[in-house]
Order: structure tokens, then sequence, then C-alpha cells
């Protein structure tokens, strides 16, 4: 997808060649510069912007691979393709090492150049996209974030991953609760063997003890075979049970057993399964409540949280949004419009001051549509109107509803520089009415 006209320069010393490449090129919409040799070339590029290079190997005096080597150096994100009449092995070899990207051998047809060129593209923008992931240190496997409560949670997997201690993770929605399961399963040691995601909320009750435990033939009605469960499937590696909160109390007993005797029995069978494998739950509701009115066995509840991990909500952990938001952004640049994408300084403060009640799962949401409704890059315009207004307050100092009204009021008021007939119609009341709210 050429968005721009996009400048290409050739380097041949083939005029005929230099000649028909240009024409192809024309007819792609790319804009055409032409060197006859390395020199010539270098003069172009010190003093235009070229997007992409193509070069023949092959030259008189100075050869392709010298140029590659100097742009490589003096140009290291010009993407670069090299055309050859007959290349050898070595030639391809010391190409790539001096930083080529796509080969391409003559003779060749439009389709053919017009599919190299935008394979060089794409291969340069993933090297990119890749060292730029690299350049930034602040991550954990795919866990992104530089606050101290991130940390905090890091910290606690690194402790945990190669031992197999059962871990309760909790924290509101969209807080990256299943990431931190699955990195404690991928950073740790037992990371070949299975890790296996159950929701609990999502498995019908009278299925949830099946699934999970497995069966043997004639156990219940429609039992026509043996079957393997979440547990078995699980062998060696990590179980995660996600939304603990919902299992019934059948499942909570089998629970139980399998955490106090570390083994499995299937439904309807005598035959106990040792069990070698890491029990890992979560859940955004208040477990302990469910406790204290006895719908979860207060037992169980101890075996399962040994290890606790509690994933801070967005809110108060700010300083990783912009870290967050970089990583969604090069994420659905690439998918939805094939280059990068910036945000404005401003975009990047209503963001910063949203208060995020679903987390990093609303975040990543609201960049996504911004990526898609962007043009250069993301403006203020491509936000939700809903994260423009937000009150800051902490969440427990309630108030009333008009003290909250009025400083909605003043909120909007001040994003449109107090123009007061401005904020009358964001806020679908006439001036008089606006004027009054504020005086109450
Ligand atoms: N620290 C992080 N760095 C990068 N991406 C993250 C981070 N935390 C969460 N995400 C991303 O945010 C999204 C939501 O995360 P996840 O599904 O793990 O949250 P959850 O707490 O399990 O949500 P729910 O309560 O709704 O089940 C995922 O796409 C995940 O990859
Ligand atoms: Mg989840």
């Amino acid at each position: 997808m050429a968005l721009e006209k996009e400048n290409i320069l050739i380097v041949d010393d083939d005029l005929n060649i230099l000649e028909l490449l240009q024409r192809q090129l024309h007819l792609l919409n790319y804009h055409v510069y032409k060197a006859v040799s390395v020199k010539e070339a270098v003069y172009i590029l010190k003093d235009t912007s070229i997007q992409l290079l193509i070069t023949d190997l092959k030259m008189p005096e100075i050869d392709g691979m010298e140029l590659l080597k100097f742009t490589t150096e003096h140009f290291p994100h010009l993407p670069k393709l090299v055309i050859s009449g007959y290349p050898s092995i070595q030639d391809s070899l010391l190409a790539i090492k001096s930083g080529a990207v796509v080969f391409l051998n003559k003779p060749f047809t439009k389709e053919e150049l017009k599919e190299a060129i935008e394979k060089t593209f794409h291969t340069k923008q993933k090297q990119e996209v890749e060292n730029e992931l690299k350049k930034n240190d602040h991550t954990y496997g795919d866990m992104i974030g530089k606050s101290n409560s991130i940390d905090t949670v890091i910290q606690v997997i690194e402790r945990v991953k190669d031992n197999r201690a059962t871990i309760f993770i909790h924290g509101e929605n969209g807080t990256g609760k299943e990431l931190v399961a699955r990195s404690i399963h991928y950073q740790g040691k037992y990371a070949h063997f299975p890790f296996i995601t159950v929701n609990c909320g999502a498995i019908p009750e009278n299925l949830l003890e099946s699934e999970l435990f497995g069966y043997v033939k004639g156990a219940f009605t429609g039992a026509d075979s043996n079957r393997d469960g979440f547990f078995q499937a699980a062998k060696g590696g990590t179980i995660f049970l996600d939304e603990i909160g919902n299992a019934s109390m059948s499942v909570q007993n089998r629970l139980l057993r399998v955490l106090q005797e570390k083994e499995v029995m299937k439904l309807g069978s005598q035959k106990i399964e040792k069990l070698d494998i890491r029990i890992i739950t979560a859940t955004n509701s208040n477990l302990k409540e469910q406790v204290a009115n006895g719908s979860f066995r207060e037992d169980l509840y101890y075996r399962l949280t040994v290890v606790e991990i509690k994933v801070p909500p967005l809110r108060e952990r700010k300083e990783d949004i912009p870290l967050l938001v970089d990583k969604f952004i090069l994420k659905y640049g690439l998918e939805y419009k094939d280059r990068f994408i910036k945000i404005d300084h401003d975009a990047l403060e209503v963001l910063m001051r949203y208060d995020w009640p679903g987390n990093i799962r609303e975040l990543e949401n609201v960049i996504q549509r911004a990526v898609i409704m962007s043009n250069k890059s993301i403006g203020i315009a491509d936000l939700p109107e809903s994260l423009k207004y937000t009150i800051d307050f902490p969440r427990e100092d309630f108030v009333s509803l008009k003290e909250m009204e009025k400083r909605y009021i003043i909120k909007v008021l001040n994003s449109t520089d107090n123009n007061k007939t401005k904020a009358a119609e964001i806020l679908k009341i006439d001036r008089k009415t606006l004027r009054q709210k504020l005086n109450d």
C-alpha cells in the first residue's frame, strides 16, 4: 500500500536497464532518480530524500557492494533492493551482510519488481519494529511497564516461575492477569510443557467437572468412552483456571482434593493419577467476600492463595501509559496502515489524564481504533469523546451528583478554553443553564 509517492533511487551502469526500470516504476506510481555509477548515486543520496535504493552489483569502477556498505553506514534506515544478472552465492551473502534486504534476479517482470519492492519495504519495517521493541528495555516477555508496581509483579514472577507453587492472581478487568499467568509459564523452566487455560465462567457448570477432570466410559449418560480432562492435558505444565470465583461447590470439592493429594481421578473412576502440574487461578471478583458469604470454600481459598499476585489497575501506574501506547501503535500501525504512526502530544496527554476503568484492554482498544481513524498521526480528534472530559478525583472520594456535575462542566470549559457557547453545545444545555449550574 503506497500512501505517498515514494522516491526511489536506481543505480545501474546499463542505460537500457535504467530506462526500463524507470518506466516500470512510473507505472507503479513511484518517483524515480537515476544514477549510472556509485559516485553519482552517493551525490543524489546526500541531496535528496530517498525512500528506497535499487542497485545492480556488478559495475565498473566502484561496484554495488561498496554502495550497500556506504548506505548501511550513512543511511541505516534506507531499505535496499539488489538486482543482479547472475549473483553467486558468495555475492548474495556478501550483499546481505552489507545491508541488502531483498534480491531480484534479471530479467524480471513488472509484477516481480512490484513484489520485490513491497517485500523490501516490509522486511525493513519489520526489522525496525523489532529493533524498536528491543531498544525498549522495559519489557519482560510480552509484558511492558516501568512502574514500581509492575516491577514488583515481575519480581514475584521471577521467584515462582521455576517451581510449582500454586498461584493466585487478582486484579480488575483488563489489567493483564492472563498475561501474568502466561509469563509465569513461558518464562519458567516448564515452558515446553502445555499451558492450558480454562475459563471457569464460560463452561456450563454441569460440564465443568467432566471437562476439568475427564471421565470414564459409563460415568454418566452419554459418556460412551474414556476421556482426558484439562488436568490430564496440562500434565507437566500449567493449568490456568480463570474466573475461579465461578467454580461450583462440587468443582471446589474436587479441586481441594487435587491440591491436597496432588492427584486426580476421572469422573466415575477410582483410579488415582499422580499430577505434576502447576495451578494458577485468577479472578476479578472479591473471593474473600465469597468466602465470607459461604459460596467459596475457605480451606480451598487458603490452598489457592499460597502465592498472591495483585495486578495493579492502570490508573495507579500511569507512567506505563506511554510505553503501552507505543507498543500498541507499532502493532496496529503495521496491521492497518503498513507504516509507523505517531501520536500528538496533546492526544497522549488526554490518555494520561483518563482513569481507564477497563485498564490495558480498554487502552489497547482505544489505540486500535485511533490508528484506524488517524491520518498521519493520532490526534485528539481520533480519540473517543468519552475520554476527553474525565474528572480527576480519587475513586473513594465520593461527591454529590451536583458537585460532580459542576466539576464536569469546569472540565469541559477548560477544554474549550472557557468558551461557554462551545461548552454548552457539548453539554447539550443552553448558556443560561450552564451559568446557573456553575453558580449553584
Ligand atoms: N503489561 C502489559 N504489557 C503489554 N500488554 C499488556 C500488559 N498487560 C496486559 N496487556 C494486554 O492487555 C490485554 C488484556 O490483558 P489480559 O487479557 O491479560 O487481562 P485480564 O486481566 O486477564 O482481563 P480480564 O479480567 O478481562 O480477563 C491483552 O491484550 C494483553 O496482552
Ligand atoms: Mg482474563
